[in-house]
């Protein structure tokens, strides 16, 4: 059988990295595609050339010709600008809503039938607008910020609580954006929720509220210290997790920004919820129990996405 088709759009630092995890994971075939001249050609021979010591087969193209990715089965949209320090995700919105219909028309024409995993910010607005220009359905477009939130919720718990990252689970609901809500109640230690470790005397509470606020300004803390760019690596990680559960049918659970149709009391739009992911994309979005304080939360970040949401309407008519 042919390896599946990788094709990701965008060969900046996330694109790069994608390219570079996918080829070690042996996912398939990598297309790098990119506006800016040889930028994916050359990353694609880079690649290529480190395929000798670290031992894996499967071919790397570079190109800036949508007709390279026909037949993708996977495609994963970094195309756009990252922020800088003082930036937030939003200020990207207009630049980046124009790259994403051309990234949109140019997957409608070349690989309809691929699962499209937006990463360009701002995400829950950018990935609704991907999915209206491509035409492709819903449930083949998501996009990767919850894999990404949770792990860094993780990675901090671990830290405070001084065990592997393998025994910590996490989610984060929401935008991805100032409002999102790490879930404290969904998440566990060993199985064991986080506010019973709170009542055990293992953490306090006001060591918990900083790890969730240090959570939601994961990416600016990121962007602070690097000042040219936003994070790459852990995006680039978070997204592959989910192309890997696309493309191995793993049913994976994950928190995704999925198209809502009434799950969570959210309808026609695209936001952080936990989803699994199989050979059928989306497959399904976990319509979880919200307390009153979380349902609080969930709908302050929904209406910021919904605020984002009408903002591309106002700048492109196509999309009211
Ligand atoms: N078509 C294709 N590629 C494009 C287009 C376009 N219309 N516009 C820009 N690009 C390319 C740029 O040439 C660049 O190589 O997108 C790439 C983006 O890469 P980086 O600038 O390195 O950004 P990166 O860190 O990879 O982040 C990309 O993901 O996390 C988000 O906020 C981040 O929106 C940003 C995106």
């Amino acid at each position: 059988m042919a390896r599946p088709k990788i094709a990701l759009i965008g060969a900046g630092q996330i694109g790069g990295t994608l390219a570079h995890l996918a080829a070690i994971k042996e996912l398939g075939d990598v297309v790098l595609f990119d506006l800016n001249d040889g930028m994916a050609q050359g990353k694609a021979l880079d690649l290529a050339e480190s395929g000798p010591s670290e031992g894996f087969d499967g071919s790397f193209k570079g190109t800036a010709d949508y007709a390279d990715i026909a037949g993708a089965d996977v495609c994963i949209v970094t195309a756009g600008v990252p922020r800088k320090p003082g930036m937030s995700r939003d200020d990207l919105l207009g630049i980046n809503l124009k790259v994403m219909k051309s990234v949109g028309e140019g997957i409608k024409a070349h690989a309809p039938d691929a699962f499209v995993i937006c990463i360009t910010n701002p995400l829950d607005a950018m990935v609704w607008a991907l999915q209206k220009f491509s035409g492709l359905p819903t449930n083949k477009v998501v996009g990767m910020a919850g894999v990404l939130d949770s792990a860094r919720f993780r990675h901090f718990l671990s830290v405070e609580f001084n065990v592997s990252m393998r025994d910590v689970t996490a989610f984060v609901l929401g935008g991805h954006g100032d409002t999102m809500v790490p879930s404290v109640r969904y998440s566990t230690v060993g199985g064991i929720p986080l506010p019973d470790l709170v009542d055990m005397g293992w953490t306090s509470q006001e060591k918990l509220d900083a790890i969730v606020q240090r959570t939601r300004d994961g990416g600016a803390e990121i962007v602070g210290l690097l000042k040219t760019g936003s994070a790459f690596y852990a995006p680039a990680t978070s997204a592959i997790e989910m192309a890997e559960a696309y493309l191995r049918d793993q049913k994976r659970v994950l928190p995704c920004a999925a198209y809502c149709d009434g799950e969570i009391g959210v309808k026609g739009m695209y936001v952080g919820v936990p989803t699994v992911i199989g050979a059928n994309g989306v497959e399904k979005v976990i319509d979880i129990k919200l307390n009153k304080e979380e349902q609080v939360m969930f709908d302050k970040s929904v209406d910021a996405v919904k605020g984002l949401v009408d903002a591309c309407k106002q700048i492109d008519s196509s999309l009211a």
